[in-house]
């Protein structure tokens, strides 16, 4: 069963690259699924999606590059269905907490004939240090359009061992996990506990959704730039300032907490490079 290949969808990405790490050091083996992979998989390329397919019986489904883009519902319902093609039995999906878009994404998955877990995560912490707001962190200022809303950080660790519990355990079929660090803190607060952790300040400036949507568009242009500036506005709204307990109710364990992920990540220096030019 072991020598049976996990299919990690995004195995290069925060969430992946921690599932295929844990999996390995169950004994499990597995099958990459990022666009330079030994076998590629690419979301735009569904000709690549068969031999990343081929002899799994389990997949981890994360959607690239965001779940509220375009397409992204009729892609995951292509793949769950070339999937039913070539035997898999049981995925897992990353998806949003109470984002609409990533709910189509659900849907397509649920109605497909697969077993399922649906993890829907809240605003991961790592999006500090290994995502968009690395550079803004290095540079001392955050600028969201976030207001005073608060959010329950959650750490991507604990999102890769529910996957991978889900992956190896069938009693997590059919379960929709919702995760969300232990504790709600505004922006404001979690640059502060950011602060503490780096030992010099980073500021959290809020800003209008039309100043968020102004900075970014010279980097991804209007289209992308309206689409993160809409998803703002949803996840921002104040719908997921309330705690949820999918982390204790699949592990059986507390979710780790922000000043934690603070600790351990100031530790590996990443918060101490210099910052590149944006
Ligand atoms: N950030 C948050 O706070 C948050 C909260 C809830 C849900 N989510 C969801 O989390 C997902 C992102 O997960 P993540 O943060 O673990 O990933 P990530 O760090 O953004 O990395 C993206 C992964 O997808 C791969 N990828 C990119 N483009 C691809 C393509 N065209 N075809 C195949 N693979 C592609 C990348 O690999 P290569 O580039 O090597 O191919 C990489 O492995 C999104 O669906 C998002 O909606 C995010």
């Amino acid at each position: 069963m072991h020598n049976t290949p996990i299919l990690v969808i995004g195995s290069t990405g925060k969430t992946g690259r921690r599932i295929a790490q844990k999996l390995r050091a169950l004994g499990h083996t597995v099958r990459e699924g990022a666009r330079q992979s030994s076998i590629p998989f690419d979301w735009d390329q569904p000709a690549t999606w068969a031999a990343a397919l081929q002899g799994v019986h389990r997949a981890y489904i994360c959607y690239a590059p965001e779940l509220a883009f375009p397409g992204a519902p009729e892609k995951v319902e292509a793949l769950a269905q070339a999937a039913i093609r070539a035997g898999v039995q049981h995925v897992v999906l990353l998806s949003g907490r109470n984002e609409v878009h990533a709910q189509r994404c659900e849907a397509k998955v649920q109605a497909s004939g697969l077993a399922w877990t649906i993890l829907r995560a809240s605003w991961f912490a790592q999006n500090f240090s290994e995502g968009h707001l690395l550079h803004p962190v290095l540079e001392g200022v955050v600028a969201l359009p976030a207001g005073n809303v608060q959010e329950p950080f959650l750490d991507v660790d604990d999102i890769a061992d529910v996957a991978v519990a889900a992956l190896t355990d069938a009693r997590h079929q059919g379960r929709v996990y919702e995760l969300t660090g232990p504790r709600l803190l505004s922006f404001a607060q979690a640059a502060a506990e950011l602060s503490a952790a780096i030992g010099r300040t980073v500021h959290y400036e809020p800003i209008s959704l039309d100043a968020f949507r102004a900075g970014m568009t010279p980097a991804v242009g209007p289209d992308l730039a309206n689409i993160f500036t809409d998803l703002c506005e949803e996840v921002f709204d104040g719908r997921n300032a309330c705690l949820a307990h999918g982390v204790q109710e699949a592990l059986g364990r507390a979710p780790r907490d922000f000043a934690d992920y603070c600790k351990a990540t100031a530790a590996t220096g990443i918060w101490h490079a210099v910052p590149l030019a944006a």
